[in-house]
């Protein structure tokens, strides 16, 4: 049978099928589901950076201590709780999560969520700018600083969960490792909020994804396959057998999931993993390591494939064939 195993920040992983932070994650229960329908590793919901904030200024909240949900403002006590408990339960890594956007209280939390027995630490720099005087130099900057600071505060395995929108990517990811990232979450899912025409409201709106959204990760994992010393995990997208298998061939070491978790339950990773098994033994693989990366940007025999070059002949063939542009 097919060797699911794989690496992911310096740890062994079961299997690549991992659960990305998600209210699925946020109690001990949704943990041990997870668990038991095969996940490699967990990541708990995100500790916002407001809510340290918050407790800075009122102290611990009510009753906090042990508590059902941890994470989307139940506060660091529960988080901690959360953490200590999954630890202690669950046999597979448990990945804490800090989601913020300013060094603030992130590296003293991150020591405590070490202490708690925290396998790894996922960031979320969720940073929106719409300062014209910041440049995007000036972004990039802050974001390795933020790094530098939780690195200099915890030895633990390091994972930064970026969003696509930098103009230079690949450049960017060497500066993060060279700041103390271990590995690189690709990507984030902007909550972009949508406009209520009646009401002349924001409203906020929260999609859950399909299979179409996987493309934008799989170009820059197939990019970044093995051009840093870095871990890499696929999110945004992955839901059926063959995304996880396009992640794996375009070069990442897991593929994270949340909509497809969300949509159909924890059990759905259980024929994904038998489905995965099947493909592998169908085409002869017996590792992971055989097919990781075996259609990333180095391995391909056409690797303008990824980038601009194949824009204009993509563009031509479906104007020709199934688009009909204009009136
Ligand atoms: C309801 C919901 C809650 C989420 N909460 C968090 C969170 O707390 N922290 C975080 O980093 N990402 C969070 N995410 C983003 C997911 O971890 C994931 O990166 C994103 O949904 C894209 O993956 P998918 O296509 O598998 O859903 C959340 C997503 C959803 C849908």
């Amino acid at each position: 049978m097919a060797d699911l195993r794989t690496r992911y920040l310096g740890m062994e992983l079961r299997s690549p099928l991992v659960a990305s932070s998600s209210p699925l994650t946020g109690t001990l229960d949704g943990l041990r589901r997870l668990e038991a329908a095969g996940a490699g590793a967990v990541v708990l919901p995100s500790l916002f950076e407001e809510e340290l904030a918050e407790q800075g200024r009122e102290g611990p909240p009510a009753g906090a201590g042990p508590a059902d949900r941890a994470g989307y403002g139940a506060g660091p006590a529960a988080y901690l709780s959360l953490v200590t408990q999954a630890r202690r339960e669950l046999s597979i890594p448990v990945i804490a999560s800090l989601n913020g956007a300013s060094r603030g209280g992130w590296s003293a939390y991150a020591t405590r969520l070490e202490a708690a027995g925290a396998h790894a630490l996922e960031l979320n720099i969720y940073y929106v700018s719409s300062r014209p005087g910041l440049s995007g130099g000036d972004v990039e900057w802050h974001y390795l600083d933020v790094v530098r600071a939780v690195r200099r505060a915890t030895s633990l395995p390091l994972a930064v969960k970026l969003s696509p929108y930098f103009s230079s990517l690949v450049n960017l990811a060497g500066q993060l490792v060279e700041s103390g990232t271990n590995g690189l979450v690709l990507f984030n899912r902007f909550y972009q909020p949508d406009l209520d025409i009646e009401a002349l409201e924001v409203l906020p709106a929260l999609e859950l994804s399909t299979s179409v959204d996987l493309r934008l990760p799989l170009r820059w994992i197939a990019i970044l396959h093995r051009r840093h010393r870095v871990s890499l995990a696929a999110s945004t997208g992955v839901h059926t057998a063959g995304d996880v298998l396009k992640v794996l061939l375009a070069g990442a070491d897991v593929a994270m999931m949340t909509s497809a978790l969300l949509r159909h339950g924890p059990d759905h990773l259980r024929p994904l993993e038998v489905q995965v098994r099947d493909w592998m033994d169908r085409h002869g693989y017996q590792t992971l390591d055989q097919l990781r990366g075996r259609l990333s940007q180095r391995s391909v025999p056409d690797p303008a494939a990824f980038e601009r070059a194949n824009y204009i002949k993509t563009l031509a063939s479906q104007s020709s064939s199934r688009l009909h542009l204009g009136p």
